[in-house]
């Protein structure tokens, strides 16, 4: 049994190897109760706090509720705060009712739990719904906050969730922060008493933080140790916050932000909040990893293009920025067609004014000065070349040098008598108005209905400022944040539905908007706009605690200095995901692209081991001079390795590389290894290599025997 009730007061979901419980507590509030490794006895699941007796002790702040809400004496964070019709401001939440019943989701039945619960005198009522993912160890909870009575009421926090981790243990928190161009780094620390609280605030998910989390008693490594993680599913402002309590509980909520946030709740107009993802692994953080990757591979990419093999593409930015034209990207598109690559894409600088990044955006004509026939040429040249076509796009801004601007200066967001704040130039279209949710559907629509265009990168490079909505009433004016997003995802999913052969990636200034919310939209990511392999090393190795590889858009480009890095470098550090190039072809050596192929024909070869088998994080670049990442097929009989050298020190120049996801009692054979080992070995000593000098890399090739 998936999800159990006990006795009509204990609710327990299982997965294969874990679980989580609630049951009714006091005053019948529902009360959280464990979540950790699988249970098998009911009689292990702790029982709620029912009585207690002290003045300073509080029952809303004793009890791990699991949808606390700001009432009586709750002190910490709450997930409900509301603004009721007769000025009240007190939210009692009790178990009503519950339904057992089950989703499908991919032609597979998930099995659902929804509670259901009731102020006692407002016409207030909390869906909380879970649905488990069984094989994936993962569970899914969101929540639906319901008017059902006739007069507004005014919520001013709503989140997803709240969860807590069992009790009485020090806790070590990860996160990822970072900024543009330096994305994804993970950083831990213990939580001590008092709030940690990670969020973006600015329209989007954010360069800064990002919408997961792990937990841990302190110990735990990439391969052994309890782990807790969570990933929000939401591309706009969210919030996430860790309370370690005067009485140890850590208490974690998750959801929509409640900075400058307010939600006008009409009556029979359910708000549902953004899902969160749950699980729990006591094999690392590795696993976790894993889990969320088979989630994201399964589940959450578009179900058209998941299970496919990503095209190794080419992108024109780094080589002719805003200078494109028909002679130069066909002369690249011959050059990238000609060492294997498999899709062309153009960036920026195509459309309107748009020769730098001061005019242009909002006019998505075709620039004829730089394409005087239009696109087609470029588009049937590269098809004769046979690649696909994919095109740049940034649909929700303009620059206020647009005719786009000057004919609807009332589109971008604003204040009355203040000033908009430009950045790159450019200004946010309020996604949230009808008309621009319908220009921009448009817009990629013509395009796609005009052209022969197969993949589209959509891109978005300015921060919301200044959100103002004046069409709308005050009282839902403060709404705006979510309207966008959930408009930008009906956009996305129209354009889905219209194009089911289009591939999208998404890119904002590079790893600026990726969350699985936008992922359930979108086939990949452009995770930075740093391109220095040795970088990227650490940014994909975050970016990969979260997404799978096939999601992680990696180009080899001309950054970072040619006399630390080989191309072989270069190449290695960008075969760990979706391999993309985007150097200028145009400057390389034939020398050069003779290497650029025979290192394309190889991720060929690798490319369903690299993006559709498990990703084993051996060595971390965080933790010294040698980093490595394994990829195995789901059988354990095939995998290879990428290993890199900072720099080597002293006469030292063997390293011992300890293995993972292989069969222990199997023998194999490893490239640049003479002796074949066994799987147990490989996974407890290691084998020895030998790698030497400064910015070296290696690629070892992983074969059961027989
Ligand atoms: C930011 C993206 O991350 C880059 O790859 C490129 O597309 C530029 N925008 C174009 O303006």
């Amino acid at each position: 049994m998936t999800i159990e009730c006990l006795n009509e007061c204990k609710w327990v979901l299982h997965t294969q190897k874990t679980t989580y419980a609630f049951g009714l507590g006091v005053d019948e509030m529902l009360t959280h109760l464990y979540w950790g490794p699988r249970l098998s006895f009911s009689s292990d699941i702790p029982e709620p706090l029912r009585t207690f007796h002290a003045s300073f002790n509080n029952m809303q702040d004793m009890a791990n509720l699991e949808y606390p809400s700001q009432s009586g004496m709750a002190y910490h964070e709450v997930c409900l705060k509301a603004r009721l019709h007769d000025g009240g401001r007190d939210v009692i939440l009790n178990f009503d009712s519950y339904s057992i019943g089950d989703v499908e989701i991919r032609e597979e039945k998930c099995p659902k739990l929804t509670m259901i619960l009731k102020d006692p005198h407002y016409s207030l009522t909390v869906h909380l719904h879970y649905i488990v993912y069984e094989k994936y160890d993962l569970i899914e909870r969101y929540s639906e906050i319901i008017n059902t009575g006739s007069e507004l009421i005014q919520l001013d926090q709503a989140f997803s969730a709240a969860f807590y981790v069992p009790e009485g243990f020090p806790y070590r928190l990860t996160t990822i922060s970072g900024g543009w161009a330096a994305e994804y780094t993970l950083n831990q620390e213990m939580l001590v008493p008092g709030k940690k609280v990670i969020e973006s605030r600015r329209g989007a998910t954010s360069h800064n933080s990002h919408p997961w989390f792990a937990l841990d008693r302190g110990n735990s490594q990439e391969s052994s140790g309890d782990v807790w993680f969570g990933v929000l599913k939401w591309s706009g402002n969210w919030k996430m916050s860790f309370e370690h309590t005067p009485r140890n509980q850590i208490r974690i909520l998750v959801g929509l932000n409640n900075y400058d946030f307010t939600w006008g709740l009409l009556p029979k107009n359910p708000l549902i909040t953004p899902s969160v993802i749950l699980g729990i692994t006591s094999q690392g953080f590795g696993q976790a990893s894993r889990n969320l990757h088979h989630f994201q591979e399964d589940l959450i990419l578009p179900k058209k293009h998941n299970k496919k093999l990503r095209k190794i593409l080419y992108n024109s930015w780094e080589a002719t920025y805003f200078d494109v034209n028909l002679e130069n990207q066909t002369s690249l598109a011959e050059k990238a067609a000609s060492i294997g690559v498999e899709l062309f894409v153009m960036d920026d600088g195509w459309f309107g004014q748009r020769n730098t990044d001061m005019a242009g955006l909002g006019d998505w004509y075709v620039n004829t000065q730089k394409f005087p026939e239009g696109l087609d040429p470029l588009i049937n040249k590269v098809n004769e070349l046979g690649m696909d076509f994919g095109l740049w796009v940034e649909p929700e801004m303009v620059n206020p040098d647009s005719d786009l601007y000057r004919a609807h200066p009332e589109w971008v967001f604003q204040f009355p008598n203040r000033e908009i704040t430009r950045a790159r130039h450019q200004l946010n279209l309020n996604l949230a108005k009808p008309e621009v949710k319908d220009f921009v559907f448009h817009m990629v629509d013509d395009l796609l209905n005009k052209y022969n265009i197969k993949f589209i990168k959509w891109d978005w490079n300015k921060s919301i400022s200044e959100p103002g909505w004046p069409d709308v009433p005050k009282e839902h004016q403060q709404e705006v944040m979510v309207h966008y997003i959930k408009n930008l995802y009906d956009i996305f999913s129209k354009l889905r539905a219209s194009h089911p052969n289009v591939v999208f990636e998404t890119c904002s200034g590079g790893g600026g908007r990726i969350d699985m919310g936008i992922l359930s939209f979108t086939d990949q990511a452009w995770i930075s706009d740093n391109t220095n392999p040795y970088d990227r090393l650490f940014i994909q190795e975050g970016y990969s605690h979260i997404y799978c590889p096939k999601s992680m858009v990696c180009w080899v480009t001309d950054a970072g200095d040619d006399n630390l890095f080989s191309l072989k470098y270069r190449f290695y550090s960008s075969m760990m995901g979706t391999l993309g190039i985007g150097a200028n072809l145009n400057n390389y050596t034939e020398k050069q692209l003779k290497i650029a192929k025979k290192h394309i024909k190889r991720y060929k070869e690798i490319r369903p081991l690299i993006q559709e088998g498990e990703m084993y994080r051996l060595l971390s670049p965080r933790a010294g001079n040698l980093s490595a990442v394994q990829y195995m097929n789901v059988e354990k009989t095939e995998g290879v390795v990428f290993i890199f050298l900072q720099s080597s020190k002293f006469p030292e120049n063997r390293f011992r590389l300890i293995f993972q996801g292989l069969n222990p009692e199997s023998q194999y054979k490893i490239s640049k290894i003479s002796q074949k080992l066994s799987g147990r070995l490989l996974m407890s000593l290691g084998a020895l290599i030998t790698l030497d000098g400064h910015f070296k890399s290696e690629l070892l090739k992983v074969t059961q025997i027989e």
